[in-house]
């Protein structure tokens, strides 16, 4: 069945949880991007509004992840003549380390399959979200995409076959982010890392991830808080970020679980056992900022277990 018109949402994204990097990530409940697809009356797909991007995302369908996201989609199909207009309505700003790219690519495709009444499925549908999103940072990795489409927190084994694991999500787990409002180009922040990886971190970082799974199947908060720590990726990244340690060492003391670099950053995120105290972190990261006069964003979310969805 093919619907008039079909509005889709999907998530923003933790990637590499500290402890996966471009393997790992969560799905946070909001905010998250929206897509309306409908016929259109030129034959092809056609993005005819983008809204919240204030004008820095191209119409082209080929230069846009939700649009590319599509069209491979379509290309898959064989539909690519058939008239189709999207409208992508970004709801979060670009360049933030909340997965935007990553949501509007999974949108895109997602919506597009919803309006053609869902001929392929999730799965199915997770690698031309990904060559979506790829267009924005040129790499291909899964660690936004695969939460954004399925939700929850999901494991890549490998991003050339999308191999994805969904883990368990304790029904406590919850978020503090905070998002400073500076620039990070996930292209530059995966240029500084550096190509090798002495072997004791490699021991350490398996352990670490390692017990995190553990702990999220066992529901063991305190096992994961002695896991949740990056010491290969975070250490490199870290200066890209003002008050990082400071912030840190604030979530830490609050309880939090863990605190590290949102995707490539800028945004910062702290797992916390239970939404108050998701909420008691927030508030002492919101006032350390405040005192150091950096502006940012702060909220708190708990875990999206649903994945992008068909609002009508
Ligand atoms: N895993 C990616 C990175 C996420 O850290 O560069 C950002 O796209």
């Amino acid at each position: 069945m093919e619907y008039q018109e079909v509005k889709v949402y999907a998530p923003a994204t933790v990637a590499n949880l500290a402890v996966g990097y471009d393997i790992l990530g969560l799905a946070l409940e909001s905010p998250g991007d929206e897509v309306i697809v409908r016929q259109g009356t030129r034959s092809g797909l056609h993005i005819t509004r983008i809204t919240g991007d204030e004008g820095k995302l191209p119409l082209a369908v080929e230069k846009n992840t939700a649009g590319y996201a599509a069209l491979q989609l379509l290309r898959h199909l064989g539909k690519t003549d058939m008239p189709i207009e999207m409208e992508i309505h970004k709801k979060m700003a670009m360049g933030t380390g909340l997965g935007s790219s990553a949501a509007s690519a999974v949108a895109g495709v997602y919506g597009v399959n919803a309006y053609l009444g869902h001929p392929l499925s999730k799965s199915e549908i997770l690698r031309f979200a990904v060559e979506g999103e790829q267009i924005a940072d040129g790499a291909f990795h899964a660690d936004n995409v695969a939460p954004s489409l399925f939700g929850g927190i999901v494991l890549i084994r490998s991003n050339d076959t999308l191999e994805t694991t969904q883990l368990p999500v304790p029904a406590q787990l919850a978020v503090a982010m905070v998002y400073p409002h500076i620039q990070i180009l996930t292209s530059e922040s995966r240029a500084i890392l550096s190509e090798s990886v002495p072997l004791d971190q490699v021991i350490a970082q398996t352990g670490n991830i390692a017990t995190v799974i553990s702990g999220l199947y066992e529901g063991d908060m305190k096992k994961i808080g002695t896991a949740l720590c990056d010491v290969i990726i975070e250490p490199q990244r870290a200066h890209l970020i003002p008050q990082f340690s400071q912030l840190k060492e604030i979530a830490i003391n609050n309880a939090a679980l863990g605190f590290s670099i949102s995707g490539a950053g800028p945004s910062l995120f702290a797992l916390c056992d239970g939404l108050e105290s998701a909420e008691q972190v927030r508030s002492a990261l919101a006032s350390h900022l405040d005192s150091q006069t950096i502006a940012a964003d702060t909220f708190v979310s708990t875990i999206n277990t649903q994945g992008a969805y068909q609002i009508y």
